[in-house]
């Protein structure tokens, strides 16, 4: 039985980890979060009631788990001054079940003005982030310039660091992109009340999570996003700027690889994804439009309607590779529920020539046309089933397809968005 177990997406995210990792909580100790930001959406049901977290890990639903937000993450702290307001609005208690690393990057006002800018300066070519200033607060990071967590606690270093960032970005600001500088002084007040707030909740992250997993505690780690949005293995640059996949673990929460023992993919029954860039197996007209109301494929985090395609084992392949993946985690299978004729992709075609492994070069991926083989559907509603044996056999071959294609077992299914509907054909916390 495992100790360690990371959860992450193997698409380009909103493959339904939310639900999941909440599912694998009730038996963990410890969940961590371990890149990104507030771009990522998370929903969960909890009686009935839907409830999207941003930033703090799903763990912190259930009461006595300890919640970390590791050093990979970057953190607006208003987003997330706000999202605790709501929790504790709804009885969810915060105190010491929540712990913010020193280390990670704080978003600043100014990252979320930059960005706007520069996604409307790049027109048709945008990203289509979802303008929570993300990239620009890892450029900072990368560029050494970043505001950390850690900064909160020393007013001088703080204001100091404000300034310097502001001096050489405000005249950007407002003499190439024509928008409002920001005053350095406002900005450094803003900041020392969330100080004050956040203060109780900064800690030193990674040295709690390795003395935790040295006591044989259970921990989590709940990935956001997706592999195909990694910055290094997914479709640059139409990416978040942070690392979803496997190794993103180790460096964003401080864990030795040799710590960690299970990783587990999340794959959505079907392929989504929402903002710019190429998508091979997407289903353009009236039955990608179907897919998207039966599956309430619209963002978490923006309200933005995802793109919806076949299944990709093209892509898929290429994140099992890249994350080690030892598990899968098929999600959504009751969206398919009644299609008569599902098709996976197995391969893409590119000028004359088949390709089974994921293309680097974006050019050549946006013109691969996708090969598919044709799946028998099912009839039947698989909608809230708990056992696998009651699943139509059309979808228990679906799933077989999954498996024996990825090489990979598929763990868990879940079969709706209640926290109930889902099938655990595997434990992985004792
Ligand atoms: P950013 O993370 O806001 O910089 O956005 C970069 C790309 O990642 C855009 O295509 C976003 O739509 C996508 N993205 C970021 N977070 C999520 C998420 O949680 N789910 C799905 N797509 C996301």
């Amino acid at each position: 039985m495992a100790k360690t177990v990371v959860v992450l997406g193997t698409q380009w995210g909103d493959e339904g980890k939310g639900k999941i990792v909440d599912s694998l909580t009730e038996r963990a100790d410890l969940v961590v979060r371990f890149q990104g930001g507030n771009n990522a959406g998370h929903t969960v049901m909890v009686d009935d009631k839907e409830i999207i977290l941003h930033l703090i890990p799903s763990g912190i639903l259930h009461e006595d788990k300890l919640c970390l937000m590791g050093n990979g993450l970057v953190i607006n702290p208003k987003a997330l001054l706000e999202e605790m307001k709501e929790l504790t609005d709804r009885g969810i208690r915060l105190n010491n079940n929540l712990k913010i690393s020193k280390n990670a990057h704080l978003i600043m006002p100014y990252h979320l003005a930059i960005e706007k800018e520069k996604e409307a300066q790049k027109g048709k070519k945008k990203i289509g982030t979802t303008l929570r200033g993300i990239g620009p607060a890892y450029v900072d990071k990368m560029a050494r310039i970043g505001i950390r967590v850690v900064d909160l606690l020393y007013p001088d270093v703080l204001r100091e660091k404000i300034e310097a960032n502001l001096t050489e970005l405000n005249p950007v600001l407002s003499k190439v992109y024509g928008a409002r500088e920001f005053d350095t002084e406002e900005v450094f007040r803003e900041y020392m009340e969330y100080a004050e707030k956040l203060m109780p909740f900064i800690d030193d992250t990674d040295i709690i999570v390795n003395e935790a997993i040295d006591e044989g505690k259970k921990v989590l780690f709940e990935g956001a996003q997706g592999t195909l949005l990694d910055i290094d293995h997914g479709t640059y640059p139409y990416v978040t700027s942070s690392s979803p996949t496997a190794g993103g673990v180790c460096t964003g929460a401080g864990v030795g690889p040799t710590k960690i023992n299970t990783i587990l993919g999340v794959v959505k029954a079907y392929t989504t994804r929402v903002g710019s860039g190429p998508f091979p197996t997407e289903i353009k007209g009236p039955f990608g439009d179907e897919i998207r109301e039966r599956g309430g494929e619209y963002g978490a985090t923006t309200g933005r309607p995802r793109r919806c395609g076949w299944l990709d084992f093209v892509a898929l392949r290429h994140a099992v590779r890249i994350n080690g993946l030892t598990g899968l985690i098929i999600t959504k299978l009751d969206v398919l529920d009644g299609i008569e004729t599902l098709r996976v992709c197995t391969a893409y075609r590119y000028e004359g020539e088949l390709i089974t492994e994921f293309p680097k070069a974006l050019n050549i991926l946006e013109q691969c046309e996708p090969v598919y083989e044709e799946i028998e559907g099912w009839t039947e509603s698989t909608r809230g089933i708990n056992d696998f044996n009651k699943l139509p056999e059309n979808a228990r071959r679906y799933l077989k397809h999954i498996e024996d294609t990825l090489g990979v077992p598929v763990d868990i299914i879940s079969t709706g968005k209640k926290r109930d509907d889902i099938i655990i054909l595997k434990e992985h916390f004792e």
